[in-house]
């Protein structure tokens, strides 16, 4: 007798799965099969997604959220800690307010769903965590001090992460995107995007759906033995770290 067919249907959650990347990622998932709730600041979302209400930056709101999911779906499965923002400036012009407001949703805002999630993964002895990086972590930016301090610091949580649980069934990693067509780079100027094209061996800009794609392979079965890894999704832009 084989075992079970896939794993499905799993309660998958994606944080910021209302629109951009985070979407494609929850589609990816309803489309296999798996119950996926997204959270949205609004609490309003797409339709056909089982959507939370949730402030990364605010612990009550997030554990509310999480609650709710495990009421409708029961323990969160996989977790998508896709949430984040961008407050681009110089160094010299950046506030400190610019620079911890951006760490508190993307750093501390991971921690704060991973933390929540982790409990029901640990009782299950199974558990995905994927956790939505950039290039930037790793590659630097101008005027990214802040964005890419908060991402290049997800890997050290994934790894960590991976040392403490890896032997629970639990696998953490992180993609790192290039550069994906969503609103938070639709606002760049045309020069800029000219001048990241220019740098992408790829010779384009990647879809959404590109990065959901390796988010639900990670999180799948054939990827068991894969934690701590960064896997770029960003046509070759990053390679080399
Ligand atoms: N686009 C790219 O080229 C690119 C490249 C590398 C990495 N990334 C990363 O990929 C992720 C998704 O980016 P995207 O391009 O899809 O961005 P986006 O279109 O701007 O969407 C951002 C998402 O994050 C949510 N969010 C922001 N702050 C939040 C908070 N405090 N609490 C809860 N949710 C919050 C937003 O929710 P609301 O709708 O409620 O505001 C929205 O769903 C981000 O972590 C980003 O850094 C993007």
């Amino acid at each position: 007798m084989s075992s079970q067919p896939a794993q499905q249907p799993r309660t998958v959650l994606v944080t910021g799965g209302n629109r951009g990347i985070g979407l494609a990622i929850a589609r990816a998932f309803a489309a296999q099969g798996d119950n996926v709730a997204i959270t949205s600041r609004s609490g309003e979302g797409p339709e056909g997604l089982f959507t939370v209400k949730a402030d990364v930056t605010d612990t009550a709101s997030v554990d509310a959220a999480i609650s709710e999911v495990e009421a409708h779906f029961g323990p969160v499965e996989v977790l998508v800690a896709n949430a984040g923002i961008t407050k681009d400036t110089l160094m010299l012009r950046m506030s400190e307010d610019d620079f911890t407001s951006v760490l508190d949703t993307n750093l501390t805002g991971s921690f704060r769903v991973v933390k929540r999630s982790l409990k029901g993964m640990i009782k299950a002895r199974r558990g995905r965590v994927v956790f939505i990086s950039s290039v930037v972590g790793l590659l630097g930016g101008a005027g990214q001090v802040n964005y890419s301090s908060s991402k290049a610091a997800l890997v050290g949580f994934a790894r960590s992460l991976t040392r403490e649980l890896g032997g629970r069934g639990i696998t953490a990693n992180v993609v790192a995107p290039g550069f994906i067509e969503t609103e938070m780079t639709a606002v760049l100027e045309d020069e800029l995007k000219k001048s990241y094209q220019a740098q992408i061996p790829a010779g384009r800009f990647a879809q959404p759906e590109e990065v959901a794609k390796v988010v639900t392979w990670l999180a799948s079965d054939d990827a068991a033995y894969i934690s701590g890894a960064v896997i770029p999704v960003d046509g070759g832009l990053g390679m080399g770290h």
